[in-house]
């Protein structure tokens, strides 16, 4: 089999994060597309001429049509506008909502059997968005938002029990905004709840925290993150690519799962070759479940006004 081909549309922080880990870690060739003249190829020289230094052989182009994207096995989509200070993932929505849109439809022409992996924000309602543009399958378009969230989670926890990263799972449900629902029942070191292992006030004091992980890096850096973005999605590209039938948390389209309907919400997925290959159903109390129904209306509001 040959090398497998992974487009990034979005040559911006997000996009060259996911670009350099994907590249790195030899995942496949990677083709950066942006709409601003050179800067898909900016930068994807730019990483070209890291790679010796690195060890690595994937190559890397830059573009701005699409042509050069063709037949991409995967395409993750990082274009559109970041948050800047005081504005909400939700003041994004229209904006981002036509780039998405159209940057969907050019993608779906040129790579028809790709999956998408969707990133822009307010990113429930854009991979909702792509998804209806693109008409594929609900199993090739998922959105990245609870690898990132979660991985937020596991570092605060880490960070506060002073043990190995490695040694900590968290899981994350819902919409990727203010409402986002952490299950500390299920988030786990060494495989024991952090609930047996943390006082009530500091699991809550750790949750808000998560919940606010990308406004507190807005506030620090007068925009929005890219190194953990870009790690979890290539973290996502790996477990398609290498068929991995890995369980993380995605925005994936559920169709009765959790008593939602016709919505793309954060839940456990399990990705392989095909995208999302299962939503993983995992008990969840009156309260978690009340959580995770609050935050999807949130995602059904924004859903509701751009259309989709
Ligand atoms: P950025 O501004 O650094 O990069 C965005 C890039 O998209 C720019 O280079 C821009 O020229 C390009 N672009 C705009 N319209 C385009 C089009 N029609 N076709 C091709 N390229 C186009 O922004 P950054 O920080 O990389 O963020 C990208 C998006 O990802 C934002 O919407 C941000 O809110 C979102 N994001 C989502 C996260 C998640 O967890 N889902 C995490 C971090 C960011
Ligand atoms: C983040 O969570 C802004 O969605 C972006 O960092």
């Amino acid at each position: 089999m040959g090398r497998h081909k992974i487009t990034v549309v979005g040559a911006g922080n997000v996009g060259a994060a996911a670009a350099q880990y994907c590249a790195e870690n030899e995942l496949g060739d990677v083709v950066l597309l942006d709409v601003v003249e050179g800067v898909g190829r900016g930068k994807a020289l730019d990483l070209t001429e890291a790679a010796p230094i690195r060890g690595h052989d994937s190559r890397l182009t830059g573009a701005r049509g699409y042509d050069a994207t063709a037949a991409s096995d995967i395409v993750v989509i990082t274009a559109g506008v970041p948050r800047k200070p005081g504005m909400s993932r939700d003041d994004l929505l229209r904006t981002n909502h036509a780039i998405v849109r159209s940057v969907t439809e050019q993608v779906a022409r040129h790579s028809p059997d790709s999956v998408l992996i969707v990133v822009s924000n307010p990113l429930d309602a854009m991979v909702q968005t792509a998804f209806r543009a693109s008409g594929f399958p609900k199993s090739r378009v998922v959105g990245m938002a609870g690898v990132l969230d979660s991985a937020r989670f596991r570092a605060f926890i880490a960070m506060e029990l002073d043990v190995s990263v490695e040694n900590v799972h968290a899981f994350v449900m819902g919409g990727h905004g203010d409402t986002m629902v952490p299950v500390p029942r299920y988030s786990t070191v060494a495989g024991v709840p952090i609930t047996e292992l943390l006082t009530a006030d500091a699991i809550d004091r750790l949750v808000k925290r998560t919940r606010a992980g990308g406004a507190e890096i807005v506030d620090l850096l007068g925009t929005s993150a890219w190194y953990a973005p870009g790690a979890a999605i290539a973290e996502m590209v790996r477990a398609i690519l290498l068929d991995k039938r890995q369980i993380l948390p995605c925005a994936a389209y559920l169709e009765g799962e959790y008593g939602i309907s016709g919505l793309y919400v954060g839940v456990p997925a399990k990705l392989g070759r095909d995208g999302v290959e299962e939503i993983v159903q995992v008990a969840l109390t009156l309260d978690e479940r009340a959580a995770l129904h609050r935050s999807a209306a949130a995602v059904r509001e924004l859903v509701d006004i751009i259309g989709v």
